[in-house]
């Protein structure tokens, strides 16, 4: 490896997630809408082989960790066969996969024996008619199930993700934290992002980290901050006073956290983002399958690293929301 994927601030990237379709088998409304959702051909889409070119030339800069994302994951075809190719790029120290979980109850063990051992599940409530008015679709068994075979397969790490709304999550922050503690998963609560396909976002609807400490440390137990556990991490960590589970807020809105960022993104259809929220995208596909060799990848991966800004301004009048909506960058 050369010289560090550092941008003109000076932060490092070593964080690459990747979307492997921009499908899903859920409609959860903070991201897509509930009907005429318009797809990416198939075409469009990376092979394996693509990403995992990529995936190399972005470890040969110092990339170290992967994250598979989508839409949802499972929905791509073969997907261990992927997991089996990135693991074994050298470089690659860390490799996880953030999913919803209907379909994990059938791939868990696959998903494992070829060598993932961190997901990060997607569920915000354990109440069967507030998962199918959440996601507009009657799965919560399924994930139910999914995470019960993940934790049988023995994966090291089980996180939860739930999307912090307000005047629509408050009833079931408590039950999730609970089902955190009697399992053994910390729930990591993100405060809703204005990435929804449908322009619904506005600072009113987010549920702050605040506003939750508040209510779990009153109706739990109270919440003492674990100071830096890794500082570049988006979460912030917090574990309850008696001892028992550990809670994480993701802040996007209430504190930013653009300061540590070492992250980049890689779409399903082939474009480099530096940022949840970036106007700007490169584009690696036409690199790809137009014969480039490896350093003009690299060269464009370092490109747009250089021009990524110093964070996003979803507080601020001047922000524009990305002309993707979430499912179409990854998370
Ligand atoms: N705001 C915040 N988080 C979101 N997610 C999806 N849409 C939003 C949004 N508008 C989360 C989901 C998913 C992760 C990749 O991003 O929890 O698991
Ligand atoms: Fe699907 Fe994830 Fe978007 Fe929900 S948040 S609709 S699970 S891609």
């Amino acid at each position: 490896m050369n010289t560090p994927l550092a941008d003109t601030f000076g932060r490092v990237h070593d964080n690459l997630r990747i979307s492997v379709t921009d499908r899903c088998n859920i409609r959860c409304f903070y991201c897509m809408p509930e009907e005429g959702v318009k797809f990416m051909r198939r075409e469009e889409i990376l092979s394996f082989e693509e990403i995992e070119r990529f995936a190399r030339i972005a470890a040969g800069l110092g990339v170290t960790k992967l994250r598979l994302t989508g839409g949802e994951p499972l929905l791509r075809k073969d997907l261990p066969i992927l997991i089996r190719k990135l693991s074994a790029i050298p470089g690659i120290q860390d490799l996880a996969l953030t999913t919803n979980g209907v379909l994990l109850g059938s791939q868990a063990q696959a998903l494992f024996d070829a060598g993932l051992r961190r997901l990060n599940v997607h569920l915000d409530t354990l109440d069967r008619e507030r998962f199918k008015h959440i996601t507009r679709r009657d799965d919560l068994g399924l994930v139910l199930e999914g995470l019960e075979t993940a934790r049988r397969v023995g994966f090291e790490s089980i996180k939860i993700n739930a999307v912090a709304v307000k005047n629509l999550v408050e009833p079931d922050l408590v039950p999730m934290a609970r089902f955190g503690r009697e399992f053994g998963h910390e729930i990591r609560f993100i405060e809703f992002m204005p990435l929804d396909a449908q322009g619904l976002w506005d600072r009113t609807k987010v549920l702050l980290a605040d506003q939750m400490i508040e209510i779990l440390s009153r109706e739990i137990a109270p919440l003492i901050e674990i100071p830096d556990r890794d500082p570049r991490a988006p979460a912030t960590d917090y574990r309850f006073a008696d001892g028992i589970g550990e809670i994480g807020f993701i802040a996007s809105v209430s504190r930013p956290f653009c300061l540590n960022c070492n992250r980049l993104r890689l779409t399903s259809d082939g474009h480099l983002r530096y940022c949840l929220f970036a106007i700007d995208e490169t584009d690696i596909k036409i690199l790809l399958r137009n014969g480039a060799p490896d350093d003009a990848i690299a060269s464009a991966i370092r490109g747009n690293v250089r021009e990524k800004w110093l964070g996003h301004e979803i507080n601020s009048s001047r922000f524009v929301p990305p002309p993707r909506p979430m499912y179409a960058i990854g998370g």
